[in-house]
C-alpha cells in the first residue's frame, strides 16, 4: 500500500503537486468514490481513476546505458560525477537505479531500473549472470592463462574466483566473461595474470547486449527483454 498521491505521480500522470491538485479538483476516484486525501493508502486491489481512466499504478521501468568513462556508479558523490548525472531529468524523478555497479573507468552496458524486487534478482550472486567484456589490455592471453581462467582465478589477496572464460582476440586484446561482480573483478583478475587492463568495456549482461547505442545514450527496454531478465 502507498500514498495515493505517489501512486498517481508513479503512473505518470503528473508531478506529486500537479495530482494533489487533481485530487482536489475531485478528478481522482478510488474504487468509484471521489477521493479527498492525498495521503490515504492505496495498493493493487484498488481501482484509481483520472477523469474516470483507470491507472495501471507504477510503471515497472528498464534503462540501458552505454556508460563513458569518469563517472562513478552512485547515486551521489561528494567528489566525483555520478552516472545518474547522465539520465535525463524526467527519468531521475522516476526512482530509477543502477543494477551492480562498473568502475570510474570503465565503460559499456550499465542496467537502471525503478523495481527494487528485479534489481535485486539482476545482483543476486545465486543467479549467475554472465557478463562479458572486451579488454585491451599489457601482455599477451597465453593457452595457460585461458586455463587458469576457465578453472578459477586465485586473486593477489588470495580472493578465488569461479571459472571464467578468457578468449583472445588479439595481441593485448580479450574477451573475458564472468559470472560473478567482485570488486574490480575483471582488472583484477586479468593483473593476477601479468596482464594490467588498460581499457574496459562491459559489451553484454545476460540476454542483453549493447548493439549500436552511441556512448553516453540511454534507452529503455522493451516488455521482451525484460521477460529474458525474469
Ligand atoms: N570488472 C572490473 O574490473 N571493472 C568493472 O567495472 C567491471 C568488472
Amino acid at each position: 500500500m502507498e500514498r495515493l498521491d505517489k501512486y498517481l505521480a508513479d503512473s505518470g500522470c503528473g508531478t506529486r503537486s500537479a495530482v494533489k491538485a487533481f485530487i482536489k479538483a475531485r478528478r481522482v476516484t478510488v474504487d468509484g468514490a471521489v477521493a479527498k486525501d492525498p495521503a490515504m493508502k492505496v495498493g493493487p486491489e484498488h481501482t484509481v481513476c483520472l477523469d474516470g481512466q483507470a491507472l495501471g499504478g507504477k510503471q515497472r521501468l528498464v534503462y540501458m546505458l552505454h556508460k563513458p568513462a569518469g563517472f562513478v556508479t552512485a547515486n551521489s558523490d561528494p567528489v566525483e560525477k555520478t552516472v545518474m548525472e547522465l539520465l535525463p531529468e524526467q527519468l531521475r524523478r522516476q526512482g530509477l537505479n543502477p543494477v551492480g555497479r562498473l568502475d570510474k573507468e570503465t565503460e559499456g552496458l550499465l542496467l537502471f531500473t525503478n523495481d527494487g524486487e528485479l534489481l535485486h534478482r539482476l545482483i543476486s550472486p545465486k543467479k549467475e549472470v554472465a557478463k562479458v567484456y572486451y579488454a585491451r589490455h599489457e601482455g599477451d592471453a597465453a593457452e595457460e592463462d585461458i586455463a587458469a581462467f576457465s578453472q578459477g582465478i586465485t586473486l593477489r589477496d588470495g580472493t578465488l574466483c569461479r571459472p571464467a572464460v578468457l578468449q583472445r582476440l588479439g595481441a593485448g586484446e580479450s574477451l573475458v566473461t564472468v559470472c560473478e561482480g567482485k570488486y574490480h573483478q575483471v582488472r583484477r583478475m586479468m593483473a593476477s595474470r601479468g596482464m594490467p587492463v588498460v581499457y574496459l568495456k562491459r559489451i553484454s549482461e545476460g540476454p542483453l547486449s549493447l548493439g549500436e547505442l552511441p556512448l553516453g545514450q540511454m534507452r529503455q527496454l522493451t516488455e521482451e527483454e525484460i521477460a529474458l531478465l525474469e
